[in-house]
């Protein structure tokens, strides 16, 4: 085997919820007439959630204090926390099931690696939290990505090194952090086409034949 563990971005990746982060900023960009569409939402993707604010508010002329800044995010983080509540294991796509249990198959490692602080919430809503041999998130870090700290982390609490791990993504920033870290990286959807991919991924099984 090339590898010994794969670790996983979670939104986009392993379920849709990037979808609902896309509403919840929407939401908040109405509301303050800040510009806002699926373009921009593209470079949100991966970023922490304060810094994706920042890439929403430099659409407007508008100022905003810190205690203004803090509470949009955190209404933010209500929409999107009330959008996470319906999910169940009904929407883990049959892909990321099956992809899952050949690598477990094979006896590579699985972890998870995700700059969200909902991470957990999100994996026990859709009965993932007990499928990881690691959990790496925005709880345990200081930078977000591209900062490769997040996947470093992931490799440490697998007691592995970069080299040994692939890393999965659906963010051109979750790219760069990989390749920072040493990863090898593998692209899916809006980084699928992404230059500085390992491994270009149609559909998340594609994985199996890579790391063999
Ligand atoms: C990433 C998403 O997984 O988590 C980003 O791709 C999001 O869009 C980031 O901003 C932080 O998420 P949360 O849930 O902590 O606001
Ligand atoms: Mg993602």
């Amino acid at each position: 085997m090339k590898y010994q563990a794969i670790i996983f971005d979670l939104d986009g990746v392993i379920v849709h919820t990037d979808e609902f982060h896309y509403q919840a900023w929407k939401k908040i960009a109405d509301k303050i007439g800040a510009p806002f569409d699926r373009n921009i939402n593209e470079r949100l993707r991966g970023v922490s959630r304060m810094a994706s604010l920042e890439i929403i508010l430099s659409g407007t002329d508008a100022s905003f204090s810190e205690t203004e800044k803090q509470m949009l995010a955190e209404e933010k983080n209500n929409e999107y926390r009330n959008l996470l509540a319906t999910m169940s294991p009904k929407d883990v796509p049959k892909e990321t099931l099956k992809t899952l249990s050949a690598l477990k198959e094979m006896g590579v490692k699985l972890a998870i690696g995700s700059s969200s602080k909902n991470a957990r919430y999100i994996l026990e809503r859709v009965g993932l939290i007990g499928e990881f041999d690691a959990i790496s998130d925005g709880n345990n870090i200081t930078h977000s990505k591209p900062d490769p700290e997040v996947f470093l982390k992931a490799a440490q609490f697998l007691c592995l090194e970069s080299a040994a791990c692939v890393v999965v993504e659906d963010a051109e920033a979750g790219i760069d952090a990989a390749v920072a870290g040493g990863f090898a990286s593998a692209g899916i959807g809006s980084a699928a086409k992404y230059p500085k991919c390992t491994y270009s991924l149609n559909v998340l099984s594609d994985l199996i034949g890579f790391i063999r």
